[in-house]
């Protein structure tokens, strides 16, 4: 498998959205930010608008849900057809069972970490996951900076990842770039989310090759 290239639809035109979403077309999956204005102080969009954006995308949705009480809505997300949710550790005491709620429902379910907390507690429930995000900058906000103090926990995911032989994607969101993408492919990423970086260029089709090239040339080597 090659490198995954999400872009992520927070940098996108929200009045041109379609227009946007095929202009990423040759992307892996559509990242998909939900920001509630209590997890994290940003608003975005919830299920409705995520609904219509899976009617028209002609890829599938990866969810990142920036929300509390992904108890009560992360399932929304998987029953209306989202390829893969992921939801924060630190919105929840009970990720396993929100974990096995969205596979049930035919999701892949994904777990995120905020820069400062740490994937020790995380490591032995790997098994539950189809994907683990590390946030490289706070969630909130597009076009912040790469994080690179948060690439040793992508080594210690990717160490336990090899150990263990589960197939779980390790994803990066957050500043990554032309001139990052490399640190994070280098520290173990597979699954990279990119939103300025992919609709600040002048032709995202290509920024996506770009990108994709660019962490296959640094892939990680035990
Ligand atoms: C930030 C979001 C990211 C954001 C990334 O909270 O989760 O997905 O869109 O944007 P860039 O690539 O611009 O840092
Ligand atoms: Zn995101």
């Amino acid at each position: 498998m090659t490198a995954r290239i999400n872009p992520s639809i927070l940098a996108a035109d929200f009045v041109n959205m379609e227009r946007d979403l095929h202009r990423i077309a040759t992307a892996d999956l559509v990242h998909v930010d939900v920001m509630d204005n209590h997890f994290v102080p940003n608003l975005t969009f919830g299920p409705q608008m995520a609904g219509r954006i899976q009617d028209v995308s002609p890829i599938p949705l990866d969810v990142h849900l920036m929300i509390d009480n992904p108890e009560k809505w992360a399932p929304g997300y998987a029953e209306l057809g989202a390829y893969s949710v992921t939801f924060h550790a630190e919105s929840t005491t009970d990720p396993v069972s929100v974990a096995r709620r969205l596979r049930e429902i035919g999701a892949r379910a994904g777990l995120a970490l905020k820069p400062g907390t740490d994937v020790e507690p995380y490591l032995d429930l790997l098994a539950e996951f189809d994907q683990v995000l590390v946030m490289t900058v706070e969630p909130g906000f597009g076009g912040q900076s790469f994080m690179p103090e948060t690439m040793p926990k992508l080594q210690a995911l990717r160490e336990r990842v090899s150990q263990t032989g589960l197939d779980v994607w390790l994803q990066v969101d957050g500043g990554i770039s032309e001139k990052t993408i490399a640190i994070a492919a280098e520290a173990g990423a597979d699954t990279f989310v990119a939103g300025s970086s992919v609709f600040g260029a002048e032709n995202p089709a290509l920024a996506i090759d770009t990108l994709r090239r660019e962490a296959a040339a640094h892939k990680h080597t035990a």
